[in-house]
Protein backbone atom coordinates (compact mmCIF):
# COMPACT_ATOMS: atom_id res chain seq x y z
CA UNK A 1 0.00 0.00 0.00
CA UNK A 2 2.90 2.30 1.25
CA UNK A 3 4.26 1.89 -2.53
CA UNK A 4 1.17 2.85 -4.26
CA UNK A 5 0.55 6.03 -2.02
CA UNK A 6 4.16 6.85 -2.87
CA UNK A 7 3.44 6.27 -6.96
CA UNK A 8 0.58 8.57 -6.73
CA UNK A 9 2.49 11.28 -4.84
CA UNK A 10 5.21 10.85 -7.28
CA UNK A 11 4.90 13.73 -9.40
CA UNK A 12 4.79 16.38 -6.90
CA UNK A 13 1.42 17.78 -6.72
CA UNK A 14 -1.40 17.57 -4.13
CA UNK A 15 -3.47 14.82 -3.78
CA UNK A 16 -6.32 14.65 -1.23
CA UNK A 17 -6.43 12.02 1.61
CA UNK A 18 -10.07 11.45 0.57
CA UNK A 19 -9.37 10.00 -2.80
CA UNK A 20 -6.43 8.13 -1.71
CA UNK A 21 -8.59 6.25 0.58
CA UNK A 22 -11.11 5.67 -2.24
CA UNK A 23 -8.77 4.54 -4.47
CA UNK A 24 -7.47 2.04 -2.15
CA UNK A 25 -11.05 1.09 -0.31
CA UNK A 26 -9.13 2.52 3.53
CA UNK A 27 -10.01 4.35 6.04
CA UNK A 28 -8.76 8.35 5.78
CA UNK A 29 -7.11 7.24 9.19
CA UNK A 30 -5.13 4.07 7.68
CA UNK A 31 -4.08 6.65 5.14
CA UNK A 32 -2.98 8.93 7.65
CA UNK A 33 -0.92 6.04 9.36
CA UNK A 34 1.08 4.97 5.96
CA UNK A 35 2.10 8.26 5.35
CA UNK A 36 3.38 8.58 9.35
CA UNK A 37 5.16 5.66 8.29
CA UNK A 38 6.38 6.59 5.03
CA UNK A 39 7.60 10.10 7.00
CA UNK A 40 9.40 8.24 9.80
CA UNK A 41 11.52 6.21 6.58
CA UNK A 42 12.53 9.76 5.55
CA UNK A 43 10.17 10.99 3.49
CA UNK A 44 9.32 14.60 3.55
CA UNK A 45 5.24 14.93 2.91
CA UNK A 46 3.69 17.65 3.53
CA UNK A 47 -0.02 17.87 4.75
CA UNK A 48 -2.78 20.99 4.20
CA UNK A 49 -6.47 20.98 5.27
CA UNK A 50 -8.56 20.87 2.11
CA UNK A 51 -5.81 20.01 -0.41
CA UNK A 52 -4.00 16.66 1.22
CA UNK A 53 -0.87 15.63 0.67
CA UNK A 54 2.20 16.12 -1.40
CA UNK A 55 5.66 14.97 -1.76
CA UNK A 56 8.35 17.50 -1.24
CA UNK A 57 11.53 15.47 -1.06
CA UNK A 58 12.31 11.42 -0.85
CA UNK A 59 14.99 10.09 0.07
CA UNK A 60 17.55 8.54 -2.41
CA UNK A 61 15.50 4.79 -1.47
CA UNK A 62 14.99 2.10 -3.75
CA UNK A 63 11.61 1.03 -3.68
CA UNK A 64 9.62 -0.52 -6.92
CA UNK A 65 6.89 2.55 -7.22
CA UNK A 66 9.37 5.13 -6.90
CA UNK A 67 11.79 3.19 -10.08
CA UNK A 68 8.57 3.00 -12.01
CA UNK A 69 7.53 6.76 -11.30
CA UNK A 70 10.77 7.61 -13.30
CA UNK A 71 10.23 5.59 -16.44
CA UNK A 72 10.47 7.79 -19.56
CA UNK A 73 8.28 5.74 -21.91
CA UNK A 74 6.42 3.62 -19.48
CA UNK A 75 4.08 2.36 -22.15
CA UNK A 76 7.54 1.04 -23.71
CA UNK A 77 8.65 -0.44 -20.66
CA UNK A 78 8.34 -4.88 -20.21
CA UNK A 79 6.51 -5.79 -17.77
CA UNK A 80 9.34 -5.95 -14.87
CA UNK A 81 8.29 -6.88 -11.38
CA UNK A 82 10.66 -5.45 -9.09
CA UNK A 83 12.08 -6.84 -5.79
CA UNK A 84 14.38 -4.46 -3.09
CA UNK A 85 16.17 -6.18 -0.72
CA UNK A 86 18.19 -4.62 2.13
CA UNK A 87 21.03 -7.57 1.95
CA UNK A 88 21.23 -10.53 -0.51
CA UNK A 89 24.27 -12.74 -0.69
CA UNK A 90 24.08 -11.53 -4.78
CA UNK A 91 21.22 -11.12 -6.83
CA UNK A 92 22.16 -12.99 -9.45
CA UNK A 93 22.60 -16.33 -7.25
CA UNK A 94 19.09 -15.24 -5.46
CA UNK A 95 17.55 -15.20 -8.74
CA UNK A 96 18.80 -17.77 -10.57
CA UNK A 97 17.31 -20.10 -7.83
CA UNK A 98 13.84 -18.51 -8.81
CA UNK A 99 14.80 -19.55 -12.14
CA UNK A 100 15.35 -22.79 -11.50
CA UNK A 101 12.42 -23.19 -8.93
CA UNK A 102 8.99 -21.66 -10.40
CA UNK A 103 9.93 -20.32 -13.70
CA UNK A 104 9.72 -16.77 -13.66
CA UNK A 105 9.73 -13.76 -15.95
CA UNK A 106 10.87 -10.16 -15.92
CA UNK A 107 11.84 -10.36 -12.20
CA UNK A 108 14.13 -7.85 -11.32
CA UNK A 109 15.97 -7.61 -7.64
CA UNK A 110 17.75 -5.32 -6.02
CA UNK A 111 20.01 -5.09 -2.78
CA UNK A 112 21.05 -2.18 -1.07
CA UNK A 113 23.92 -4.36 0.16
CA UNK A 114 25.34 -8.04 -1.13
CA UNK A 115 27.41 -10.13 1.09
CA UNK A 116 28.92 -11.98 -2.00
CA UNK A 117 28.76 -9.76 -5.08
CA UNK A 118 29.83 -12.22 -8.18
CA UNK A 119 31.81 -10.52 -10.58
CA UNK A 120 33.11 -11.94 -14.06
CA UNK A 121 35.36 -14.83 -14.39
CA UNK A 122 35.24 -15.60 -10.61
CA UNK A 123 35.96 -12.50 -9.44
CA UNK A 124 34.09 -10.77 -6.54
CA UNK A 125 32.07 -7.53 -6.82
CA UNK A 126 32.55 -5.02 -4.13
CA UNK A 127 29.02 -4.08 -3.25
CA UNK A 128 28.85 -1.77 -0.04
CA UNK A 129 25.88 -0.49 1.53
CA UNK A 130 23.79 2.06 -0.23
CA UNK A 131 25.14 4.27 -3.00
CA UNK A 132 25.54 2.07 -5.57
CA UNK A 133 22.98 -0.02 -8.04
CA UNK A 134 23.48 -4.24 -7.40
CA UNK A 135 20.26 -5.29 -9.86
CA UNK A 136 20.11 -8.42 -11.48
CA UNK A 137 17.19 -9.25 -14.53
CA UNK A 138 15.86 -13.01 -15.12
CA UNK A 139 14.69 -13.23 -18.29
CA UNK A 140 13.55 -16.05 -20.94
CA UNK A 141 14.07 -14.46 -24.67
CA UNK A 142 13.76 -16.80 -27.66
CA UNK A 143 17.61 -17.30 -28.52
CA UNK A 144 20.33 -19.91 -29.02
CA UNK A 145 23.03 -20.35 -26.62
CA UNK A 146 25.75 -18.41 -29.37
CA UNK A 147 23.19 -15.42 -29.80
CA UNK A 148 22.79 -14.94 -25.99
CA UNK A 149 25.99 -13.29 -26.57
CA UNK A 150 24.11 -10.14 -27.92
CA UNK A 151 22.40 -10.14 -24.76
CA UNK A 152 25.84 -9.15 -22.40
CA UNK A 153 26.52 -7.10 -25.65
CA UNK A 154 23.54 -5.06 -25.62
CA UNK A 155 23.12 -4.40 -21.77
CA UNK A 156 26.05 -3.21 -22.02
CA UNK A 157 24.76 -0.62 -24.65
CA UNK A 158 21.58 -0.49 -22.28
CA UNK A 159 23.60 0.71 -18.99
CA UNK A 160 25.91 3.49 -21.58
CA UNK A 161 23.41 4.50 -23.11
CA UNK A 162 21.15 5.34 -19.23
CA UNK A 163 24.09 7.19 -18.46
CA UNK A 164 24.74 9.10 -21.74
CA UNK A 165 20.88 10.47 -20.88
CA UNK A 166 21.80 11.98 -17.38
CA UNK A 167 24.75 14.14 -19.30
CA UNK A 168 27.75 12.07 -17.95
CA UNK A 169 30.44 10.83 -20.51
CA UNK A 170 30.55 6.97 -20.77
CA UNK A 171 31.69 4.56 -23.13
CA UNK A 172 31.61 0.51 -23.23
CA UNK A 173 35.26 -1.59 -23.01
CA UNK A 174 34.93 -4.80 -24.36
CA UNK A 175 33.07 -6.80 -23.62
CA UNK A 176 31.05 -5.09 -21.83
CA UNK A 177 32.46 -2.85 -18.66
CA UNK A 178 31.05 0.63 -18.69
CA UNK A 179 33.82 3.45 -18.17
CA UNK A 180 33.66 7.18 -17.55
CA UNK A 181 35.21 10.05 -18.75
CA UNK A 182 38.23 9.31 -16.19
CA UNK A 183 38.77 6.14 -17.88
CA UNK A 184 37.58 3.89 -14.52
CA UNK A 185 34.98 1.77 -14.35
CA UNK A 186 32.24 2.58 -13.47
CA UNK A 187 29.69 -0.71 -13.92
CA UNK A 188 30.12 -4.17 -14.45
CA UNK A 189 28.21 -6.53 -15.79
CA UNK A 190 28.05 -10.66 -15.37
CA UNK A 191 25.62 -12.82 -17.21
CA UNK A 192 24.50 -16.63 -16.36
CA UNK A 193 22.26 -18.82 -18.23
CA UNK A 194 21.02 -21.99 -18.64
CA UNK A 195 20.31 -23.50 -22.06
CA UNK A 196 20.10 -26.52 -23.88
CA UNK A 197 21.87 -27.10 -27.17
CA UNK A 198 19.53 -25.00 -29.01
CA UNK A 199 17.43 -22.93 -27.13
CA UNK A 200 18.39 -20.48 -23.73
CA UNK A 201 15.75 -21.71 -20.78
CA UNK A 202 16.80 -18.70 -18.67
CA UNK A 203 19.26 -15.76 -18.42
CA UNK A 204 20.23 -13.70 -15.21
CA UNK A 205 21.96 -10.74 -16.10
CA UNK A 206 23.77 -8.82 -13.10
CA UNK A 207 24.71 -5.07 -13.05
CA UNK A 208 26.74 -3.02 -10.57
CA UNK A 209 26.78 0.21 -10.82
CA UNK A 210 28.49 2.44 -8.60
CA UNK A 211 26.70 6.01 -8.32
CA UNK A 212 27.13 7.72 -5.21
CA UNK A 213 29.57 5.42 -3.49
CA UNK A 214 33.10 7.45 -3.94
CA UNK A 215 34.88 5.65 -1.62
CA UNK A 216 36.54 2.00 -2.67
CA UNK A 217 39.03 0.03 -1.12
CA UNK A 218 42.72 0.49 -1.81
CA UNK A 219 42.97 -1.99 -4.32
CA UNK A 220 39.59 -0.37 -6.43
CA UNK A 221 40.63 2.97 -6.09
CA UNK A 222 42.83 3.00 -9.23
CA UNK A 223 40.55 1.06 -11.46
CA UNK A 224 36.65 2.08 -10.02
CA UNK A 225 34.53 4.98 -10.38
CA UNK A 226 31.19 6.45 -9.74
CA UNK A 227 28.54 8.61 -11.43
CA UNK A 228 29.08 10.75 -8.54
CA UNK A 229 32.32 11.66 -9.11
CA UNK A 230 31.61 12.59 -12.83
CA UNK A 231 28.70 14.71 -11.84
CA UNK A 232 30.69 17.46 -10.72
CA UNK A 233 30.73 15.58 -7.34
CA UNK A 234 26.58 15.81 -7.26
CA UNK A 235 24.46 12.64 -6.07
CA UNK A 236 22.13 11.04 -8.32
CA UNK A 237 18.79 9.39 -7.67
CA UNK A 238 18.91 5.69 -7.99
CA UNK A 239 15.95 5.18 -8.65
CA UNK A 240 15.91 7.04 -11.37
CA UNK A 241 19.43 5.09 -13.03
CA UNK A 242 17.90 2.03 -12.00
CA UNK A 243 14.76 3.10 -14.30
CA UNK A 244 16.70 4.62 -17.24
CA UNK A 245 18.68 0.97 -17.11
CA UNK A 246 15.41 -0.83 -16.94
CA UNK A 247 13.68 1.65 -19.89
CA UNK A 248 16.78 0.38 -22.24
CA UNK A 249 16.83 -2.89 -20.89
CA UNK A 250 13.72 -3.21 -22.50
CA UNK A 251 14.45 -2.13 -25.56
CA UNK A 252 17.23 -4.21 -26.09
CA UNK A 253 15.03 -7.33 -25.42
CA UNK A 254 12.71 -5.98 -27.93
CA UNK A 255 15.45 -5.60 -30.63
CA UNK A 256 16.31 -9.35 -29.84
CA UNK A 257 13.49 -10.42 -29.83
CA UNK A 258 13.02 -9.64 -33.19
CA UNK A 259 16.45 -10.42 -34.46
CA UNK A 260 17.44 -6.74 -35.02
CA UNK A 261 21.14 -7.87 -33.67
CA UNK A 262 23.27 -5.33 -36.19
CA UNK A 263 21.12 -2.72 -34.55
CA UNK A 264 22.95 -3.89 -31.23
CA UNK A 265 26.37 -4.53 -32.34
CA UNK A 266 26.57 -1.15 -34.18
CA UNK A 267 25.42 0.67 -31.31
CA UNK A 268 27.93 -1.09 -29.21
CA UNK A 269 30.58 0.08 -32.03
CA UNK A 270 29.67 3.56 -31.62
CA UNK A 271 29.83 3.49 -27.74
CA UNK A 272 33.49 1.35 -27.90
CA UNK A 273 36.26 2.93 -26.82
CA UNK A 274 39.72 0.93 -28.20
CA UNK A 275 37.77 1.06 -31.85
CA UNK A 276 41.36 0.75 -34.27
CA UNK A 277 43.74 0.94 -31.23
CA UNK A 278 46.00 -1.68 -30.42
CA UNK A 279 45.08 -4.00 -28.17
CA UNK A 280 45.85 -6.89 -25.41
CA UNK A 281 43.31 -9.77 -24.68
CA UNK A 282 43.66 -11.86 -22.29
CA UNK A 283 41.70 -15.30 -22.78
CA UNK A 284 41.88 -18.50 -20.44
CA UNK A 285 43.60 -19.76 -24.03
CA UNK A 286 46.57 -17.16 -23.06
CA UNK A 287 47.47 -13.51 -24.36
CA UNK A 288 46.42 -11.74 -27.38
CA UNK A 289 48.05 -8.38 -29.19
CA UNK A 290 46.72 -6.87 -32.07
CA UNK A 291 44.39 -4.05 -33.39
CA UNK A 292 40.68 -3.97 -32.07
CA UNK A 293 38.65 -3.56 -35.68
CA UNK A 294 34.65 -3.87 -33.91
CA UNK A 295 32.25 -6.73 -33.48
CA UNK A 296 31.49 -9.39 -36.28
CA UNK A 297 27.50 -10.41 -36.36
CA UNK A 298 27.28 -12.73 -34.28
CA UNK A 299 28.61 -10.38 -31.40
CA UNK A 300 32.70 -12.23 -31.70
CA UNK A 301 35.27 -9.59 -31.65
CA UNK A 302 37.07 -8.90 -34.77
CA UNK A 303 41.14 -8.66 -33.81
CA UNK A 304 43.57 -7.96 -36.31
CA UNK A 305 46.76 -10.40 -35.50
CA UNK A 306 49.69 -9.80 -38.03
CA UNK A 307 47.13 -8.79 -41.26
CA UNK A 308 44.83 -11.75 -40.19
CA UNK A 309 41.38 -11.18 -38.13
CA UNK A 310 40.59 -13.47 -35.54
CA UNK A 311 37.59 -13.97 -33.51
CA UNK A 312 37.09 -13.77 -29.97
CA UNK A 313 34.36 -14.93 -27.88
CA UNK A 314 35.43 -13.76 -23.99
CA UNK A 315 38.45 -12.39 -22.21
CA UNK A 316 39.58 -8.75 -20.33
CA UNK A 317 41.01 -6.68 -22.56
CA UNK A 318 43.69 -3.98 -22.40
CA UNK A 319 43.93 -1.03 -24.51
CA UNK A 320 47.71 -0.11 -25.61
CA UNK A 321 48.53 3.27 -24.38
C1 LIG B 1 32.24 -7.70 -13.47
O1 LIG B 1 33.10 -8.39 -12.93
O2 LIG B 1 32.56 -6.71 -14.14
C2 LIG B 1 30.78 -8.04 -13.32
C3 LIG B 1 30.19 -7.49 -12.06
C4 LIG B 1 28.71 -7.77 -11.89
C5 LIG B 1 28.18 -7.29 -10.55
C6 LIG B 1 26.70 -7.38 -10.44
S1 LIG B 1 26.09 -6.56 -8.99
C7 LIG B 1 24.51 -7.24 -9.25
C8 LIG B 1 24.72 -8.67 -9.70
N1 LIG B 1 24.85 -9.56 -8.59
C9 LIG B 1 26.06 -10.10 -8.51
O3 LIG B 1 26.43 -10.91 -7.63
N2 LIG B 1 26.82 -9.67 -9.53
C10 LIG B 1 26.10 -8.76 -10.38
Amino acid sequence: MRDEILAMLANGEFVSGEMMSRSFSVSRAAIAKHIKVLRSQGYEIEALPNRGYRLKNAPDLLSPARIKSFFAQPEKVLPWQIKVFSELESTNTYLRQIADQDGGNFLVAIAEHQTAGKGRLGRAWYSPDAGGLWMSLLIRPQLSPAQAQMLTLGTAVAVAKAIREMDIAASIKWPNDVLLSDGKKVCGIRCEMRADIEHVDWVVIGIGININNDHFPAELAEIATCLKTCNHGQSLDRAAVAAAVLQQMSDIYQKLERSAFAEITQDWQSLATGLHKAVTIQTTAGGLCGVMRGLDEEGYLLLEVEGQIQRVLAGDMTISV
